[in-house]
């Protein structure tokens, strides 16, 4: 059976139990500034576990596109990859009352009993897997949350299951881990002691760092196709199922070198070049940081790998079709190549590798910091982690440098990028928040200009400020930093960034995409702001916030002067 056909197998089972067949989303998660990619089947429904009404099917079933790169260290051996496919079922709305409760969706949900049943039934009847095979595992209770007897349970009551075993918090119990994420206790089937399926019950939910039982309960799955595919196929390597046979064969070809004999190599080349399309299709391009910062070192590093078996000229792009695709990595490659061997010489001869070496590797000759570590590994040389880590933290640095002076110039009514004129900036922003708390929603930014001493800062209101009302925006603004709040930056949409809820300025001159600055938890921010920057990392460095003028400056428009002492 190959890998295509195992797909449509998996859907087509789910369809004819009522599941509704969703298309994956895009591997750059939508209006979630809370992660940088999609790592997982249930996070385009995340929401639907707390608003099942929300959602026009109570059943869904979808193979998503995923990209973790935890593991990016790992891939080279026999099982790790950094995009794989997730197929996964999903149920939402469940209550133990009352499995009607919702409206649109009644009587359609279902929880543990029928979500492992399920499970089995695809296994053993649909792709005839050996029972004897299979084991499962549930979880096993762990401080106050209690152990998942309802599953074990149901495990037990299944002909032919032999080995269910309770393990702990770290096995079976998942949740994305931010606030508001629903989460639950986990029963996962393993085939020949390799886990493929993990089956998540949602039945609660994250809020302030503890997991409260949910008001709503739902079932989430997943599992990695590749890995499916490999024990179907009855391969221990994940990159001889059908699915990689083709780009390994292809690399053989264009390196002249046999996969037997490279085998690390082969796999980090195919499993980042796979990663980089993927991305790239979904419209990310390399860059200095964040998603393209990843697409960079993934492209990169499958070029140093090609060089590591012979390959010495351009080859990422002869993989694939694709126009936009294939102009990507060319570009990217050619750059690359440009400098490489280089920098390649410096580690080679580099005696002593200090954080700042280690950043000037990556800063003058593109060289990502793991490539620099898995280089002199080669020439026999280990690089400790405390350089790593200053070499990560004059990284950090310097992209907040450039970030800043990618601003440009200095809108926002800034007069210069003084620090001081940075704080007083940050501040406007807590400003405007905490007025449209005490003045109203309605009340929006109409112009500023701030110097390193004072902010002047102009909104639409009709009546002078009551000082009861001055003294209570002075007060929020104070607590927002005290509270020494993250600030965080995401670009976006300007249809995502209004449907955000962000306030700002939404005419064109702004572009297509626009920069939104976020104050507070990055789920539910005490502020949200169309901005270019810059602003500081934490609210804490702002001091005490003071309004010294209250006046008008014109017909329905007041002014704010204030500082920071
Ligand atoms: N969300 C779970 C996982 O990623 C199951 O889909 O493993």
């Amino acid at each position: 059976m190959k890998s295509a056909e195992i797909r449509k197998k998996f859907l087509e089972f789910f369809q004819e139990r009522g599941h509704k067949i969703m298309p994956s989303s895009s591997l750059v998660p939508e209006n979630d500034p809370s992660v940088l990619f999609t790592t997982a089947g249930m996070q385009q429904f995340k929401r639907y576990y707390s608003f099942p009404d929300e959602i026009s099917s109570a059943r869904i079933a979808t193979c998503q596109k995923c990209l973790r790169t935890g593991d990016i260290y790992e891939v080279g051996d026999e099982s790790h990859l950094t995009f794989f496919e997730m197929l996964g079922n999903f149920s939402f709305g469940w209550t133990r009352k009352n499995a009607d409760l919702t409206q649109t969706n009644a009587g359609k949900s279902y929880f543990k009993k029928e979500a492992i049943e399920f499970g089995w039934q695809f296994l053993t009847e649909e792709l005839k897997i050996d029972k004897a095979r299979i084991s499962t595992t549930y979880f096993a209770g762990e401080k106050e949350i209690p152990a998942d007897e309802e599953s074990a349970k149901i495990l037990e009551g299944i002909a032919g299951l032999d080995e269910i075993k309770p393990t702990g918090f770290s096995e079976t119990f998942w949740s994305l881990g931010t606030e508001g994420s629903p989460g639950g206790p986990t029963v996962e089937f393993y085939v020949d002691g390799i886990e493929v399926w993990n089956l998540v019950f949602n039945q609660f939910v994250l809020r302030e760092g503890k997991y409260q039982p949910s008001e709503f309960q739902g079932v989430d799955t997943g599992m990695g196709l590749e890995r499916l595919v490999a024990v179907i196929e009855s391969k221990s390597d994940i990159y001889e199922t059908d699915i990689f046979l083709p780009i390994i064969s292809e690399i053989e070809k264009i390196s002249d070198k046999k996969y037997g004999e490279n085998k690390r190599e082969f796999r980090i080349i195919a499993d980042h070049l796979r990663s980089a399309v993927a991305l790239i299709s979904d419209g990310v391009v390399p860059a200095n940081k964040d998603r393209g910062y990843v697409l960079r070192r993934l492209i990169r590093r499958a070029i140093v790998k090609g060089r590591q078996i012979g390959i010495n000229k351009n080859f990422t792009a002869d993989f694939f079709e694709d126009k936009n695709v294939k102009t990507e990595l060319e570009n990217e490659e050619t750059k690359f190549r440009k400098t490489l061997e280089n920098g390649l010489k410096i580690i080679e001869t580099q005696k002593e590798f200090s954080g700042k070496v280690l950043f000037d590797l990556y800063q003058t000759y593109g060289i990502p910091l793991e490539i620099v570590v898995e280089e002199a590994k080669n020439f026999g040389r280990e690089i400790g982690s405390g350089e790593i880590q200053e070499s990560e933290k004059l990284l950090r640095q310097h992209q907040e440098l450039s970030r800043t002076a990618s601003a440009g110039m200095f809108k926002g009514g800034l007069a210069d990028d003084k620090i001081e004129t940075t704080r007083l900036h940050t501040a406007a922003h807590l400003l405007l928040a905490a007025l449209r708390i005490v003045l109203g929603a309605d009340v929006s930014q109409k112009g500023s200009n701030i110097t390193e001493e004072r902010l002047r800062f102009d909104f639409n209101h009709q009546e002078k400020m009551l000082p009861e009302q001055i003294t209570e925006v002075e007060k929020i603004v104070n607590e927002k930093i005290s509270e020494n709040l993250p600030v965080e930056m995401e670009e976006m949409s300007i249809v995502e960034a209004k449907s955000s809820g962000a306030t700002g300025v939404f005419d064109d001159r702004y572009g297509d995409k626009v920069k939104v600055y976020m104050i507070g938890d990055i789920e539910n921010p005490f502020s949200r702001e169309i901005c270019g920057g810059p602003h500081v990392a934490r609210t804490g460095e702002l001091g005490h916030f003071k309004i010294t003028k209250e006046e008008s400056s014109s017909s329905g428009i007041r002014r704010i002067k204030a500082i920071l002492e």
